[in-house]
């Protein structure tokens, strides 16, 4: 078995195949030459989801709805495809805040938000959130943010703080927004 930077080569990631181009980038352009295998699909197709996992599945991340074209996907269906095989699921939940969804109450073990968005609320700070089921997963996490030095800033996170505070309240107003507009 040959490791590349700890990586076993040929390790497998599943990831949407229309998600938000930062992570498309890192996905199509940055994780292959770390020996990664990525395989993109349609994640609202569990037939096309069931096809790329397999024993070397580690992670598979998805977006729903999907930045840009809004598609839903199955997020309690694609846990249970992925946990049969010892893989993780991660879902990028920033589009819809963790006021209208929570990821982690449908089983999966990672949750990712752009904090620059919802989070923080007053477009004063860029940041990102890891929500993580279960201790283990987290001291992973904590560890590589020790080790890589890419922890926020105490200003940003005091930013963070202060826009989660009214975070569930500028939803709702803007929720009411939203239906006035679909209703017209
Ligand atoms: C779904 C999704 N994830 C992540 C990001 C990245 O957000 P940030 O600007 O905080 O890096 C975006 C930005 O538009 C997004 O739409």
């Amino acid at each position: 078995m040959k490791r590349y930077n700890n990586v076993i080569l040929g390790e497998v990631i599943v990831a949407g195949d229309d998600i938000y181009g930062g992570s498309d980038r890192l996905l199509s352009k940055v994780i292959p030459k770390t020996g990664v295998v990525v395989k993109r699909v349609d994640t609202t197709s569990l037939d096309e989801i069931a096809s790329a996992i397999g024993p070397w599945t580690k992670l598979v991340w998805l977006e729903s709805p999907k930045n840009p074209r809004q598609m839903v996907s199955n997020i309690r269906e694609i846990v249970k495809m992925a946990h049969a095989h010892d893989a993780l699921v991660l879902v990028d939940n920033s589009i819809m805040s963790p006021v209208v969804s929570q990821p982690l109450e449908l089983g999966a073990d990672i949750v990712m938000h752009s904090a620059t968005k919802f989070i923080a609320g007053h477009s004063d700070v860029m940041a990102g959130v890891l929500a993580v089921r279960g201790e283990r997963l987290a001291k992973v996490l904590y560890f590589l943010q020790n080790a890589k030095g890419s922890g926020l800033a105490p200003f940003d996170c005091w930013l963070c703080l202060q826009g989660i505070k009214t975070m569930a309240l500028q939803i709702e107003k803007q929720q009411v927004k939203l239906h006035a507009f679909i209703t017209l």
